[in-house]
């Protein structure tokens, strides 16, 4: 029988020395097999202690397992380590740059519905002499209904309820009224910006106002909150025949070339005569029913769609603005005020107004440019 001990000195040297220079995971599983498993002659002579002389016995005994636990921790340590480095180096080759395109390449995002609609209608304007101008969305009463021919108390007030922000005092007292509770407010229309335009600039003036407005109202055509395009011609020889034909160019651009309108007379405080201007119907050609002879339920029959308010502007509003030119005895011209979301809805045949503001892109996707 050989020298028990000085044998497994001999392996556990030559296990050392094998795990130190394995080179991956497989070979350190090879090595642990090898050495340490079953059949392995480290296991065999530890099991086959008793058949040792027994001078031997005690320090294969002891030495062996010493060996064991020490070749087991090292290869614990050596299989982290090579771990570690394997996965350094598969994040260093399969390194992921974040900021490349998908694939297959994700579509950007696209300009919201109504965004799209008013970008729209502002070029037919822009293309007719138009400028854009805006104004704020928190407003003093005095241009949201004073100035717009509304006194102080006047029932057409009620038309258009709205949000009431805060007393404060408007800059034209013009109105005349002691200081009122409801005199800053969320607009209820782009309206006061005609007479803050006018302010602003000496006549002639041709501007459009896009803007968002407020109201009281929830429901399947009304949201507390939409959009509205104002437009606005004061020069000195501006008539009705001018505002009829400068909104058959935006009904023809919107809506087709085959397009009619009409104008029924309203009323508006701010605008005298007053008009509500209808497009005839695109679905049936303004015929009021459809080629199978069906009941058209867009313009519910009439043959006319109804889409925006209009007229010659009051003098009375050009009053409040008289220092600046805009004398009523001398220049004249057209107010109109649509709202986005009706044209965008008309266009589209868009059920619901409140599908534009819950942000649901299955519905919003459906309108990508
Ligand atoms: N401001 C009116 C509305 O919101 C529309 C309008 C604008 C009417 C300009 C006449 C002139 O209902």
């Amino acid at each position: 029988m050989p020298d028990a001990p000085a044998r497994l000195q001999q392996i556990r040297a030559e296990a050392e020395a094998a795990i130190a220079a394995a080179g991956s995971a497989d070979e350190l599983e090879r090595l642990r097999v090898g050495y340490l498993g079953r059949k392995a002659e480290l296991t065999q002579m530890l099991r086959t202690i008793k058949d040792l002389p027994p001078d031997q016995r005690g320090p294969v005994g002891k030495g062996g397992n010493e060996a064991k636990r020490a070749l087991e921790g090292l290869l614990a340590q050596r299989t982290s380590a090579l771990d570690a480095a394997e996965l350094d180096e598969r994040l260093r080759s399969d390194a992921i740059d974040v900021t490349l395109p998908g694939d297959p390449p994700q579509r950007a995002g696209h300009l919201h519905l109504i965004t799209q609609t008013r970008r729209e209608i502002e070029d037919v304007f822009l293309g007719l002499g138009f400028s854009v101008v805006e104004g704020p969305e928190v407003e003093y009463d005095y241009y949201n209904f004073t100035a717009l021919n509304h006194p102080p108390d006047h029932p057409a007030r009620m038309l258009q309820d709205t949000f009431y922000v805060s007393q404060r005092r408007s800059p034209d007292q013009r109105s005349g009224g002691a200081l009122r509770r409801d005199d800053v407010l969320l607009r209820t229309h782009t309206s006061p910006v005609q007479v803050r335009a006018m302010e602003r600039q000496e006549p002639p003036i041709y501007v459009i106002v896009p803007g968002k407005v407020y109201r009281r109202d929830h429901d399947a055509t009304h949201t507390p909150m939409f959009h509205q395009i104002e437009g606005l011609a004061i020069d000195t020889d501006i008539t009705l025949a001018d505002l009829q034909g400068v909104l058959l160019e935006l009904v023809r651009a919107i809506f087709g070339a085959e397009r009619e309108i009409r104008l029924r007379p309203h009323y508006f405080p701010f605008t005298e005569p007053s008009v509500e201007v209808d497009v005839s119907c695109f679905r049936c050609d303004g015929k009021g029913y459809l080629a199978d002879g069906s009941h058209c339920n867009l313009c519910k029959g009439s043959g006319w769609i109804e889409i925006l308010g209009s007229g010659m502007v009051d003098p009375n509003v050009l009053g409040f603005v008289a220092d600046n030119g805009y004398d009523p005895a001398k220049v004249q011209g057209f107010a109109f005020g649509m709202g986005i979301e009706r044209i965008a809805m008309l266009r589209h045949g868009v059920p619901d107004l409140r599908l534009f503001f819950d942000n649901d892109v299955r519905f919003l996707e459906q309108f990508g440019a």
